[in-house]
């Protein structure tokens, strides 16, 4: 008889524009998991509200959105507009979201063979006994720089000082927030890119989440 395969959990954590979803992409296909960007939810949730005309400072009616949410239709370029992350983020805050959207985002981690999942509270809050916890960080003018040069990447147009503005703001509001702050997980392994490519960072972590299973 075969070994039945451990079911797997990764979970990745860290602010905005710090590397996190790239890191994340890399592991679950290395690892053959499946990936779930839970920023995607909040924002998902956000953008049902706004296409239906409804309040985005109605907490049961946002709570009623997201119990409805179907995490198979996440649509990453259209989720990724600025006004949809300002609208996830105040709809972040409210408790009774995040208990709808967690409970989505564990069901969806206990499929086999496992996932990988990156947000602000994966490791303290949606599964802390994920096998391996990472925090991925970097300063805030790195993290600027590199949304300012994706955005020009794409053919946009950006202003590296209100870029820069606008992680500071977003950071200030994902740490300061009553529930589930952004902080690490006391077991989370800190990965700071600030000076690390990608690829190294990968690599890094794939060293451990390999060292992880072996135990
Ligand atoms: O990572 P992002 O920009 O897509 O996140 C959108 C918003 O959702 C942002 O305000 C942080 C919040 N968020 C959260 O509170 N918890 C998560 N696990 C993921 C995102």
């Amino acid at each position: 008889m075969t070994p039945e395969k451990p079911h797997i959990v990764i979970a990745v954590d860290g602010p905005a524009a710090a590397g996190k979803g790239t890191l994340s992409r890399r592991l679950a296909e290395h690892y053959g998991l499946s990936h779930l960007d839970t920023g995607l939810t909040y924002r998902a949730t956000a953008k049902a509200l706004i296409d239906r005309g409804l309040p985005l400072d109605d907490e049961d009616v946002a709570a009623k959105t997201a119990h409805a949410l179907d995490l198979s239709g996440l649509d990453r370029s259209v989720l990724s507009a600025h006004e949809i992350g300002e609208a996830a983020s105040k709809v972040a805050v409210m408790p009774k979201v995040r208990r709808a959207l967690v409970e989505a985002q564990r069901a969806f981690a206990r499929t086999m063979p496992g996932a990988v999942l990156d947000g602000r509270d994966i490791g303290t809050v949606v599964c802390p006994d994920a096998l391996i916890k990472f925090y991925v960080t970097a300063s805030p003018a790195v993290r600027a720089r590199r949304r300012h040069d994706e955005i020009i990447g794409n053919g946009g147009e950006a202003d590296l000082a209100s870029i820069l503005a606008d992680i500071e703001k977003r950071d200030a509001r994902d740490t300061d927030r009553a529930d589930s702050p952004l902080r690490p997980a006391a077991d989370a392994h800190l990965l700071d890119t600030t000076e690390m490519g990608i690829e190294t960072a990968f690599e890094a972590a794939r060293l451990l989440v390999d060292t992880a299973l072996e135990r």
